[in-house]
């Protein structure tokens, strides 16, 4: 079966799908993003997801492409459509087509919209989790403004990529001597008394809706939580360390740069608090 797009207001299969070659997202990175995890039809913090959204268009000043209920339509269509039941689903909002100049187009245009749906298999995700994953540090060369969720991701593929050749699935990016977040997923240590650690929000990181509901679940499981941001040195010395992203929820780091963190292998804290990310969105 042919994987169908949603494009500029129509279905159509992915691979004839197209959009304008003066689309200013493929030509100046001038849009945004979002990605949401839909599990046997239910939205993972579907509400978390489509309120950045408009967040990040409000910040780069794109106008909205359609309300957030006919997103919310679309994105069930697509995955209908499609045949899925637990997906990934994609959206990409730019600012529209407009003929090559770096300034906004001085007549109003209309923004360009495309999303996507493809096949999410958590029981892989699950396994990975119960084996945990590894990590390698990088430099983070981004730009001042992080925590807009725009396509312009240059460095953070650059990063996933020496993660990759490194034999690792995540890169963290370090500041000064600090840690950010990840090049996809954002970054938590457990301190070895226990305290949750994550960098605070700000322009120097994305705002991850995952974070925000893991901290949620934390708090009711009475965990400490400490925004600030964390050190290269406190990471390798911490007791678990974790990420997480709408792609992989809460998943235990067992290695940095090829150290052991902990006993090198999922902690309780991580695990525990998955389990209870996990449970909170599924019963929504
Ligand atoms: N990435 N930080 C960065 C740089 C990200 O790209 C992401 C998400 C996150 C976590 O955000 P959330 O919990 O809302 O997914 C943090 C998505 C999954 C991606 O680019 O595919």
């Amino acid at each position: 079966m042919p994987r169908i797009a949603y494009v500029n207001g129509r279905y159509a299969s992915a691979a004839e799908a197209s959009v304008h070659i003066e689309d200013r997202g493929y030509q100046f990175s001038d849009g945004v993003y979002e990605v949401c995890l839909v599990v046997d039809g239910a939205y993972w913090d579907e509400e978390g997801h489509l309120a950045r959204l408009d967040r990040s268009l409000e910040a780069l000043s794109i106008a909205r492409p359609m309300s957030e209920r006919a997103l919310k339509t679309v994105m069930a269509a697509l995955v209908r459509k499609n045949r899925l039941k637990t997906a990934l689903v994609y959206i990409q909002v730019t600012r529209g087509v407009a003929p090559r100049n770096h300034s906004f187009p001085d007549k109003k245009i209309e923004p360009a919209i495309v999303m996507t749906a493809r096949a999410f298999n958590l029981e892989k995700s699950e396994k990975l989790a119960s084996a945990g994953v590894d990590v390698v540090m990088e430099p983070d060369i981004r730009w001042g403004r992080v925590d807009i969720k725009s396509i312009s991701l240059l460095p953070n593929v650059l990063a996933k990529q020496a993660a990759k050749k490194a034999g690792a699935v995540e890169a963290w990016l370090v500041k000064g001597d600090k840690v950010t977040e990840g090049s996809s997923s954002n970054a938590w240590i457990v301190t070895r008394d226990g305290e949750l650690v994550t960098h605070p929000l700000g322009h120097e990181v994305l705002g991850g809706i995952t974070r925000q509901t893991v901290i949620a679940c934390a708090e009711e499981l009475q965990m400490r939580v400490v925004e600030r941001a964390f050190t290269t040195e406190e990471a390798m010395d911490a007791a678990e360390a974790f990420l997480t992203s709408a792609s992989t929820l809460v998943m235990p780091v067992v290695r940095i740069d090829g150290k052991n963190i902990g006993e090198g292998k999922p902690g309780p804290v991580s695990k525990r608090l998955r389990e209870a990310y996990i449970e909170r969105c599924s019963v929504r």
